[in-house]
């Protein structure tokens, strides 16, 4: 009876122990911290700019601007995605689909390849952008690569890398979220894209 009391005595002071260990807010009694905190950010806004960097989304949803180092994101148009007056490769596409080329516009913004042309949507917190989606449709869209982020959208073209994209956290996926809906609202209708050439 008494050993067993000791043993039991034992456990639950090692596994105090490790708690503490593990969880440094019990001793200091503050809130936990979030994870972006814990990675150095001061916010889940901040956190989520840097896997939107990181992620390479303005390779193709970011106009560019031409300079010695070659095309950079133009940060007043910063994730507009493409501009109609951009226009796109006017090129022979039967060729282009036959060859399986691809190619794109200075913006990296038109992609014209066997699937017809895909234009890079408009990411920012405009009501032509995301600003009206919930963060279900923004989830939707990044893991099932539906178009809007709707149950019954077509599938999103290439070269939208959402096959990779999934596999971001929920947890990423709504620190980016925060970060597009805090972001400068830009009006700007994304053309919709153009079918394979017959
Ligand atoms: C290689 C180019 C490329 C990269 C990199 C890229 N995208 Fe895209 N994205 C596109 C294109 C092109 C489309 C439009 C495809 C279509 O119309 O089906 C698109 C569409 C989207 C859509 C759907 C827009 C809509 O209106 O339904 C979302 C959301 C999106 N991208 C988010 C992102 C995020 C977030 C990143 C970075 C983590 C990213 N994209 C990186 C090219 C890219």
């Amino acid at each position: 009876m008494c050993k067993s009391l000791i043993v039991a005595g034992t456990i639950a002071i090692v596994a105090f122990a490790c708690n503490q260990k593990s969880n440094p807010d019990l001793a200091t009694n503050e809130p936990a911290k979030e994870v972006y905190q814990l990675l150095g950010y001061e916010s889940e806004i901040a956190y989520g700019e840097h896997l939107v960097v990181v992620g390479g989304c303005d390779d193709c949803h970011s106009p560019k601007v031409m300079t010695d180092a070659g095309p950079e994101p133009d940060m007043s148009m910063r994730l507009s995605g493409h501009h109609a007056d951009f226009g796109y490769a006017e090129v022979d596409r039967k060729m282009m689909q036959s060859k399986g080329y691809v190619t794109t516009n200075a913006h990296f913004t038109a992609w014209v390849g066997p699937w017809g042309v895909s234009f890079a949507g408009n990411l920012t917190s405009d009501a032509t952008g995301i600003g009206n989606w919930t963060e279900d449709n923004f989830k939707r869209a990044l893991r099932e690569g539906k178009f809007k982020g709707l149950e019954n959208g077509r599938t999103i073209l290439p070269p939208m890398p959402w096959q990779q994209l999934r596999h971001y956290s929920d947890y990423e996926i709504s620190a980016i979220f925060a970060y597009l809906k805090s972001t400068n609202p830009i009006k700007n209708v994304v053309p919709p894209p153009l079918p394979p050439q017959e």
